[in-house]
């Protein structure tokens, strides 16, 4: 096997990550990092020994792909000008900044016939990969990701810095497209939002709460989904197990009336209910490096000329969610048009339409 060439463009905190992953790699050969603080490529040169490029441009003839961790406001033009050389990218999280911005990234990946991957890690994380397998068709989804105060990503608000995560996580979870959203939040820093809410209801009647803070004395980053297949519970922070309860066919043949019950009957149900009826189970992971597994995918996906998992049209919609939620919460509105459609519908109604249909059903105007 032939390793491919590869440069990491913007050596800050994900950056270095990327690098060190990619020196162990052996499917890539890392040529080197471009950074435009002279600082930060002595830093790389020293850690791992790699050429430090000040401008993207002076290494377009020596790689086959990059990874970009730029600030996000950076990943539309540092993008544009790799895959309009004809080189594949792994951009991370968020696309872009704003949803133009990726437009154009994925259609320049199109017509250059080029691999556009989006960095959402959490795909490739095993808590996830674990818990998609059993999760089928939720109805509720609930996911918080809180972290302290990190001065990081000041580029962008905490939707598309952490909640983007979760939010494609969802997407990936419910087959059905966005209805409607609500969406509340807050700077405390700012400029943009520091902590955010948003409720998303889909067309098949799904729901996901979503909450998301860069300003939380607690870390938090857990998941919890609901439906017919029982209720999946993951602490991402917890590297050993998902909790898992599953729907007993004791269920379905239990037949009491609990107000009528005996106390014996009661009490019999209570002693079996989370080992007969609603099973619990705590199912074991296997940790891996989620980074590890998405230059994977990024290898696999060059080599066999396939999709990646993560492509740059699924990274397109989840920055469409996360942009309607930015500016519900900016209009301090709370709710965007109930009838508004989502980012999977290719003929949305008009907006003229769905606000005037907003304003006589909710608004009683
Ligand atoms: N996948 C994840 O879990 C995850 C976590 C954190 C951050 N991120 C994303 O990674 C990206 C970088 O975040 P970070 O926290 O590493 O930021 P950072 O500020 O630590 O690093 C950014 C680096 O890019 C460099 N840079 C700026 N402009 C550049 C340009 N035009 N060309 C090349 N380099 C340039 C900066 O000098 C800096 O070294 C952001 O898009 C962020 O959303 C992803």
């Amino acid at each position: 096997m032939t390793p491919l060439r590869i440069a990491v463009i913007g050596y800050g905190k994900l950056g270095a990550i990327h690098t060190r992953l990619l020196v162990e790699s052996d499917q890539f050969d890392l040529v080197g990092v471009v950074d435009p603080l002279s600082a930060n490529r002595s830093l790389a040169t020293e850690t791992h020994g790699v050429n430090g490029y000040e401008y993207v441009d002076e290494i377009l003839d020596l790689i086959d792909c990059a990874v970009v961790a730029t600030p996000t406001v950076f990943h539309h033009d540092v993008c544009s000008i790799l895959l309009a050389a004809d080189k594949h990218v792994l951009v991370e999280k968020p696309i872009t900044a704003t949803v133009p911005e990726a437009q154009s990234l994925v259609a320049l990946a199109a017509f250059h016939r080029v691999k556009l991957q989006v960095g959402h890690v959490v795909r490739f994380d095993p808590h996830f990969q674990t818990a998609q397998n059993l999760i089928n068709e939720p109805r509720l989804i609930e996911c918080t990701r809180a972290s302290g105060y990190t001065f990081r990503s000041m580029d962008v608000g905490v939707t598309l810095d952490l909640m983007i995560h979760d939010l494609d996580l969802v997407l990936a979870l419910v087959d059905s497209p966005v209805k409607s959203l609500q969406a509340t939040g807050c700077a405390v820093i700012g400029p943009h939002e520091d902590i955010a809410h948003a409720r998303l209801t889909f067309e098949n009647g799904s729901m996901a709460n979503l909450t998301a803070s860069r300003t939380s004395h607690t870390q938090v980053r857990s998941l919890q989904a609901t439906g017919q297949f029982g209720h999946v519970s993951i602490d991402f922070m917890n590297n050993e197990f998902i909790n898992v309860v599953g729907v007993g066919d004791a269920l379905s043949a239990l037949d009491i009336d609990p107000v009528t019950a005996s106390d014996t009957v009661k009490q019999d149900v209570t002693q079996r209910f989370f080992t007969d009826l609603l099973p619990q189970q705590s199912v074991p992971i296997t940790p891996c490096n989620a980074i590890e597994e998405e230059h994977r995918d990024f290898h696999r996906s060059i080599t066999d000329d396939v999709s990646p998992i993560v492509c740059g049209t699924t990274g397109l919609r989840v920055l469409e969610v996360a942009t309607r939620i930015t500016e519900t919460i900016k209009a301090g509105t709370t709710n965007e048009p109930v009838s508004a459609r989502g980012p999977h519908f290719e003929n949305a109604p008009s907006s003229a339409e769905t606000a005037a249909l907003y304003k006589s059903h909710v608004r009683g105007v």
